[in-house]
């Protein structure tokens, strides 16, 4: 007896965090369609739009004060609620001097503490975080030959999957870098748009 071929899908809640100031940005039309394929494919999605938000990205004095006493200021608890609420994880933004934005660093400085993202065990470092996953897209001026060549490549990526994420414990992490990003043509703009938004789909 045949049969049938059944097909789950798994909705995900996925937190988007998206760092550019320009809503007319590339960057910016990269998540309208990460969006609408997530969407599409029935994912729960909330995005953090860390500029229009006008996110305060600095861990002060008495922010790390509070958290050496073993508390959690407000601020950081709304940002950790949210991640908590997340399944997976999309980060979206443009290469800056060969890393990430400072408006994502500091998310990722006040959210990430120690005893929600990780914690010293006597066997090292435990991340705490390896049930959820997470996806990179990074748009960068330079040329993938550029980045080849000077042998940068894994100065663009390293810092948030290997320095941050999988820290954490999130191992599963894809990642897309989009180069040359101001000299590509208006099709192969609109190929990478279409390949987001399948990846979006297919998540
Ligand atoms: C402050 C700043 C620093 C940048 N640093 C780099 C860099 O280190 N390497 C690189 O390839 N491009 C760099 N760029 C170029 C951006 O990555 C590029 O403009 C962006 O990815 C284009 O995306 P958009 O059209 O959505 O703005 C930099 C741009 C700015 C504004």
């Amino acid at each position: 007896m045949r049969h049938p071929i059944r097909l789950y899908l798994i909705i995900m809640n996925v937190l988007i965090v998206f760092t550019h100031p320009n809503p007319a940005s590339f960057n910016h039309a990269l998540l309208d369609k990460v969006s609408a394929g997530l969407k599409e494919a029935g994912h729960s999605i909330k995005v953090k739009d860390l500029y229009q938000e006008n996110f305060d990205p600095i861990l002060s004095a008495s922010d790390l004060d509070q958290l050496h006493k073993g508390e959690i200021p407000s601020k950081i608890a709304k940002e950790q609620e949210q991640l908590l609420w997340a399944d997976s994880l999309i980060f979206i933004y443009p290469l800056w001097w060969f890393g990430r934005p400072a408006m994502l660093k500091g998310w990722f400085d006040l959210v990430l503490t120690n005893g929600l993202a990780f914690e010293y065990s006597s066997d090292g470092v435990k991340g705490l975080l390896k049930h959820k996953r997470a996806l990179v897209l990074i748009t960068a001026g330079g040329s993938r030959k550029y980045f080849e060549d000077t042998d940068a490549l894994q100065l663009i990526h390293r810092p948030t999957t290997d320095g941050t994420l999988s820290f954490c414990g999130i191992k599963d992490v894809s990642h897309e870098i989009y180069y040359d990003i101001a000299n590509i043509s208006n099709e192969e703009r609109l190929e990478i748009l279409d390949n987001v938004e399948e990846m979006g789909r297919t998540f």
